[in-house]
């Protein structure tokens, strides 16, 4: 929290998919020592057989019987903070914040970036066509979104938010979905930003989506993922340029305002955004509209498909309206893979960085 609010206010890190440590304290003190009671133990026995988990040792299961229980002690301080999502037990439920943050996700990268660039854009659709923008919108429906993925233990979730956006504006060009390469963009791109140099590409340790349609121009193209599969770290760049099979023309950064990514969305296709994940961890189902969710605190990149204008919530508190936003942890986590943000009130920065691209075959 202090860091979030002592730096320049415009300044943003990489997106490397983590959940920031500094970013949530800001949501309370964290209870560090819960016993386990025997309900507990049931609960994380299920936990075990549901997300297929395996500790080799005693001293282990004890261990994360200890953090399962810390999680379970987070989600229902998120469910305070956040109730009309429901948080509770998820594949992560046995992995500390640290560990989350590094092991699973792989380090943060240093770095920021402006995002003035972003604040100051054109409009991409007038008042008159906001007005008649469709209530809800879902790019699912239409075909131009491909199967939840799972970046690993990894901070790739710049990549697939890169190629998410792509197979969308692909599917828009051609008529064709095609699974698109993610492993190209952590092996291959070093794309820096225009403005703040520090700001590059770095394979599982963050990256961004604006710097690898940059790389993409410059490289030709990007591959299929069955010609370049995921490997979830970085190797040598086996790109070839014989195997491209999408192009990308130009993209376009839209402007801080939610009208506006609701026309661009249905205008280009799926975007790609930078959110704050600190809702992330816990979270599996409902709307979530956190009561706090630092704007400036972008810390993970995801794919925005659609929109509803209402959403049941878990707790009857009435209806939402939300964004439906496709994730990369699998489809195990959160609504099979997907996240529902409440919309209208810039939560988790989802206005702060959403690129729109345009592809050609
Ligand atoms: C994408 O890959 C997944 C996993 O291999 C597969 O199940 C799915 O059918 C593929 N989708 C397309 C559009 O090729
Ligand atoms: C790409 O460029 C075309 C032609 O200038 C423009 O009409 C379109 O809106 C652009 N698309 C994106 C996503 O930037």
């Amino acid at each position: 929290m202090a860091l979030a609010a002592h730096v320049i206010p415009v300044l943003l890190f990489l997106l490397s998919c983590t959940v920031d440590a500094l970013g949530r304290q800001t949501v309370g003190p964290t209870i560090l020592q819960v016993t386990a009671p025997r309900h507990l133990e049931n609960e994380f026995q299920s936990f075990i057989r549901r997300y297929g988990k395996q500790y080799a040792h005693p001293d282990e299961y004890a261990h994360r019987l200890r953090v399962f229980a810390q999680n379970i002690a987070r989600a229902a301080e998120h469910q305070l903070l956040d109730p009309t999502a429901k948080h509770g037990i998820t594949p992560f439920s046995d992995l500390t914040e640290e560990e989350f943050e590094t092991q699973f996700l792989g380090l943060r990268a240093g770095g920021m970036e402006d995002v003035r660039q972003f604040a100051n854009q054109p409009p991409i659709v007038s008042q008159e066509e906001v007005q008649s923008l469709p209530k809800s919108f879902d790019w699912r429906e239409k075909g131009a979104v491909t199967d939840v993925k799972m970046q690993g233990t990894c901070g790739s979730c710049w990549a697939f938010s890169t190629t998410g956006a792509i197979e969308g504006a692909n599917y828009i060009a051609t008529g064709k979905l095609l699974n698109l390469s993610e492993q190209q963009l952590i092996d291959c791109d070093h794309e820096c930003d225009a403005i703040e140099k520090t700001a590059c590409d770095n394979g599982c340790g963050g990256g961004l989506m604006t710097n690898a349609y940059k790389y993409l121009i410059k490289a030709g193209g990007l591959m299929e993922e069955k010609d370049y599969p995921y490997a979830g770290k970085q190797g040598q760049c086996k790109f070839d340029k014989n195997k491209i099979a999408v192009k990308v023309s130009n993209f376009t950064n839209i402007p801080f305002n939610e009208d506006q990514i609701m026309g661009a969305l249905v205008k280009h296709g799926p975007l790609a955004v930078g959110l704050n994940a600190i809702f992330m961890q816990t979270y599996v189902g409902g709307v979530s509209c956190p009561l706090i969710c630092p704007k400036r605190w972008l810390n993970h990149g995801v794919l925005l498909v659609g929109y509803g204008s209402h959403g049941f919530s878990i707790l009857r508190l009435g209806y939402k309206q939300y964004w439906l936003i496709k994730n990369s942890w699998g489809a195990k986590w959160g609504e099979n893979g997907y996240y529902k943000l409440c919309r209208g009130h810039n939560i988790c920065g989802i206005d702060s960085m959403v690129s729109a691209v345009a592809a050609t075959p």
